[in-house]
């Protein structure tokens, strides 16, 4: 343990974030130590391939190691920060790190979302915090927002747009009008989608977003592999155009809720109404939208990624945990309360509430949406606006929006519609927010 004003740090990784942690590091050190009271050293950082060329800091030589259990156990090293991602070796050097008492700052939301109740319940019988800012939203502060700026208030739901992926996608193929594949192939070149985008355009990053932020916001442990998880790939071109004729913009949503007994939790892409707030959250921009019982509605946007937007919130937490282990060092109580956990179960699918927008493809004959609509009635969904439209051929489109309708009822009548014969392939459905 350091014993002068100094926190030693150990980073593992020293890729886009651990590179952007380096750099502002070097290039705040004085304002940094005059807010902390102390200077931050980095001591060790670990590394797979030292001699990488082409990083994007240069450090010393010296600090480089590929042996991740010698760094860790260090006792020159306070905090442990981790940013090699994945959840196989990230889990495992991350509860060394705590077995040594060493204090966690991680980006890493998979490890979160999959290994989360393990991580903090082994950090709190250590008795070290793990502060994770970066891993939901890069550089927007949203898990300081949850933590501290509405500790005395009670969040009654979230909408997010946190996967800037799949919202530069969308958000390119309303303005263009362009077709997914191609869109996605452009973002890849421009270095906005992964090489293997599933993850993003699937939802499953969302969904590990989700996980963290639904765990924070209602106390309750979120297991990410029961979270409805629908990717913004099934969005047509037609669909963008459609929504925006009713006063809609579809966009990669998240969404939460307290419903009391049970938690509310889903990932897909949604019709947003264009005066939302979120609605304007274009690019590959984040947007969390709070509903809480006393501040009412407040939104907190900025860059999800990035080398320094995501190194910030590193280096933020890197301070927050510098002002706890001096506090301690003071004799102050533990700063980071444990997390209290009540488990509530997720609400099924099936019983969701939500707008919805279907499109139909059906053949151009007399008495097709009397068909729909008795089928759709018959399941207790009624309709707020149909359209038909004319210019289509072959398939002819009917759009309809629905009033509020319980998502298994919905599901049942697309069951019945999609076997009529006046009707050409499967729905389209979306839900809309709100
Ligand atoms: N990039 C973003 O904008 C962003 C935003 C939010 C959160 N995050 C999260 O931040 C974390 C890091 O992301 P990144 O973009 O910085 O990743 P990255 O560029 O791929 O860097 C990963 C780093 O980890 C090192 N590493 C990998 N496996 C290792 C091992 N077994 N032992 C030692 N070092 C190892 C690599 O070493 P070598 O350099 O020698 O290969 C590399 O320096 C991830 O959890 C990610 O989800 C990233």
């Amino acid at each position: 343990m350091s014993t002068s004003r100094t926190i030693g740090v150990a980073l593992l990784g020293l890729g886009n974030v651990g590179g952007g942690v380096v750099k502002l590091l070097a290039e705040n050190a004085e304002a940094i130590e005059a807010r902390l009271g102390a200077r931050i050293e980095v001591r060790a950082i670990a590394v797979r391939d030292p001699d990488k060329a082409n990083r994007v800091v240069d450090v010393d030589k010296k600090l480089l190691s590929t042996d991740v259990d010698s760094v860790i156990a260090r006792d020159d090293i306070d905090l442990v920060c981790e940013l090699i991602g994945g959840t196989t070796e990230a889990k495992r050097v991350v509860l060394a790190a705590i077995s040594h008492g060493k204090q966690i700052v991680t980006a890493n939301k998979a490890l979160l979302a999959e290994h989360g109740a393990e991580v903090f319940g082994a950090a709190e019988a250590a008795g070290v915090d793990v502060y994770y800012e970066a891993a939901v939203c890069g550089g927007v502060p949203i898990i300081r927002v949850l933590r501290e700026g509405l500790a005395s208030d009670r969040v009654e739901a979230l909408w997010g747009i946190v996967n800037g992926t799949s919202n530069y996608i969308l958000s390119t193929m309303t303005e263009t009008h362009g077709e997914f594949a191609a869109i996605l192939a452009d973002a890849q070149r421009l270095g906005y989608a992964e090489a293997d985008p599933t993850l993003d355009i699937g939802g499953g990053d969302a969904a590990h977003k989700l996980a963290i932020l639904a765990s924070l916001c209602f106390g309750t442990t979120v297991d990410v592999s029961q979270i409805p998880t629908f990717g913004i790939d099934s969005v047509a071109p037609i669909d963008l155009t459609y929504a925006e004729k009713f006063g809609y913009v579809i966009k990669p949503l998240v969404i939460a809720r307290d419903h009391g007994e049970a938690i509310e939790a889903r990932v897909h892409p949604a019709l947003v109404p264009a005066n939302w707030l979120l609605a304007d959250v274009n690019g590959a921009k984040n947007a969390v939208y709070v509903q809480s019982y006393a501040l009412g509605p407040s939104m907190y946007y900025g860059a999800g990624a990035g080398m320094l937007p995501t190194a910030m919130s590193v280096v933020s937490d890197i301070i927050e945990i510098g002002r706890n282990i001096y506090a301690r060092r003071a004799g102050g109580a533990r700063p980071q309360r444990p997390r209290p956990v009540a488990q509530r179960p997720l609400l099924p699918m099936a019983d969701i509430r939500s707008k919805y927008y279907l499109r139909f493809g059906v053949v151009d004959q007399p008495g097709v949406l009397g068909q729909l609509m008795t089928v759709l009635g018959a399941h207790h969904v009624s309709i707020e606006q149909v359209v038909q439209d004319t210019k289509s051929k072959d398939p002819v489109h009917v759009v309809v929006l629905t009033h509020e309708a319980r998502e298994g009822d919905v599901k049942q009548a697309l069951y019945v519609i999609d076997k009529l014969n006046v009707v050409k392939g499967p729905a389209q459905i979306l839900r809309i927010a709100g």
